[in-house]
């Protein structure tokens, strides 16, 4: 299959894609326009054997837009809006680990996240990834006309707050937090998203990070949250990436969640994400 004339192959029926024939770091424009369709198509798009450097990484990045610094997870010292994934070997994997779209508790949730691979276990650590455009279609009429209307809260409070993160929050870990009140800050985002640029309807809540519906409690909100949480990852919506060194894996976190398998605890992986502003979801 290609797209403007791009080496492209399907991950599953329901979302992903391997793109090959493309070194990142000197692309044509007419390669930089295919991926952005391929994008809007696949919402998460792999490229095996490329060789970025931290500089180039950034730079392929920006071409969709300004890349945040984290309020929270320390970006590296020379490059704030960096990320180092480093878990390692002898570690349990912690970060990620949990279905989530990035940092749907900003008023203005991150866009797309950009992740290059250094070192990777012999096997396992891969990345599930859930199309939410197939959840919300799935849906019943009558709960889609019910969600439709509907808002909830997010917030970063319940995952950047527990007894494991102390000790990042004191600097212990592989990666570190500094604290911020953003933590505890509330936004409210349409459960039923629309996708600015292909105009499909996603499904916008997460485990990690939606906590109530608007104008209601966390305990009247849980039955119906667990079960949207629970529809919006079924396999049918779903792929599974593993990783080779030397790899990049984009996804849209408008209408894509992810999840960081912890399955290699004796093994090293390094891997190192950019992320790119979003806008307010409508
Ligand atoms: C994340 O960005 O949430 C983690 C992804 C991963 O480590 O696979």
């Amino acid at each position: 299959m290609t797209a403007h004339n791009l080496q492209l192959k399907q991950v599953t029926g329901s979302l992903g894609a391997e793109i090959s024939g493309v070194k990142l770091n000197d692309l044509s424009n007419e390669q930089f326009d295919g991926i952005c369709t391929a994008f809007a198509d696949h919402s998460v798009l792999v490229f095996r054997n490329q060789d970025l450097t931290h500089d180039e990484h950034v730079a392929f990045a920006r071409r969709f837009g300004d890349l945040e610094v984290h309020p929270i997870v320390n970006g590296m010292d020379e490059r704030p809006e960096m990320i180092k994934m480093l878990k390692p070997a002898g570690e349990s994997a912690s970060f990620g680990v949990g279905w989530h779209t990035d940092n749907s508790f900003f008023a203005e949730p991150s866009m797309g996240s950009v992740v290059y691979s250094h070192v990777v276990p012999p096997h396992g650590g891969d990345t599930l990834f859930a199309n939410q455009y197939l959840a919300y279609e799935r849906l019943s009429d009558g709960m889609k006309r019910m969600l439709d209307g509907m808002g909830a809260v997010h917030s970063a409070k319940y995952a950047y707050t527990s007894d494991t993160a102390e000790e990042k929050y004191e600097g212990k870990t592989a990666i570190t937090y500094k604290r911020s009140d953003s933590v505890y800050d509330e936004v409210v985002h349409p459960v039923v998203r629309t996708h600015p640029n292909t105009g499909r309807k996603a499904l916008y809540v997460n485990p990690m990070f939606t906590i109530r519906f608007e104008d209601m409690s966390e305990e009247e909100s849980k039955p119906l949250l667990d079960y949207l949480f629970a529809h919006c990852t079924k396999p049918e919506f779903c792929c599974r990436v593993p990783w080779d060194p030397k790899m990049v894996t984009m996804w849209d976190n408008r209408c894509v969640q992810h999840y960081a398998v912890d399955d290699y605890v004796e093994y090293e992986r390094l891997l190192y994400r950019v992320t790119v502003n979003g806008e307010k979801p409508v």
